[in-house]
């Protein structure tokens, strides 16, 4: 029984996108481009929060791309989405995508990734989404990681922003001892 009418389970707007790996998406290397995957993921993030909220989405913050495997010409992708956790307006995305060589009858799993989706009302502004309703342990272990990875996001931003120097000025030289460039001899 859901105890909020008005909230919605991540079964209900779980998506999943097959697309074959044709050679137009190749790169020089003859694997195929990053940018076609991240357009998937980009794609079914999009249908994933739109079948949530009901609205119009934004893609606002991408976490955790990291390309384990290559993807090969004539594979087959299929990237799942799930909504894993909700704001006010917007919405974590959990992506998983598998690439499975169909004649050899072998699945890998290439990456997994978070998208930020914020709804946007009439007005072009954020607008309120549905509650998540949990409905299962996964989605509590999904949701509650969302909140951890979140906060933590919030701590590196400010981490990094300490780490700017706002002169243009760089004093100390000794932290490139060792790295892989050379001092022009005017700036010694
Ligand atoms: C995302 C956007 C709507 C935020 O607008 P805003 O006026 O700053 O609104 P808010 O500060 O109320 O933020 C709205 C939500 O976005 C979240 N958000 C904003 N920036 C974020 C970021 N960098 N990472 C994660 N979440 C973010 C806020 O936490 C808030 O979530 P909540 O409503 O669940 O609490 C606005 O920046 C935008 O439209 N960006 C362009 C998005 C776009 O066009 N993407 C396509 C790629 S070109």
């Amino acid at each position: 029984m859901n105890p909020e009418p008005d909230a919605k389970p991540a079964s209900f707007s779980r998506v999943t996108i097959t697309e074959l790996m044709i050679p137009s998406y190749a790169n020089f290397g003859g694997k195929i481009h990053g940018g076609i995957l991240l357009s998937l993921m980009d794609k079914v993030a999009y249908a994933a929060a739109s079948k949530h909220s009901g609205a119009y989405c934004v893609t606002v913050s991408v976490d955790t791309v990291d390309f384990l495997q290559p993807v090969e010409v004539g594979e087959l992708v299929s990237l799942k989405a799930s909504v894993n956790y909700v704001g006010n307006s917007s919405m974590i995305i959990g992506i998983k995508v598998i690439s499975e060589n169909v004649m050899q009858g072998t699945v890998k799993h290439t990456n997994t990734c978070y998208f930020t989706m914020v709804a946007k009302g009439k007005d072009e502004k954020p607008t309120q989404v549905p509650k998540l309703l949990l409905e299962n342990k996964t989605d509590v272990r999904r949701f509650v990681e969302a909140i951890r990875r979140k906060k933590y996001k919030q701590e590196y931003s400010s981490f990094l922003e300490k780490l700017k120097i706002n002169s243009g000025n760089v004093d100390d030289f000794n932290i490139l001892e060792g790295q892989r460039c050379i001092l022009h001899p005017n700036l010694k």
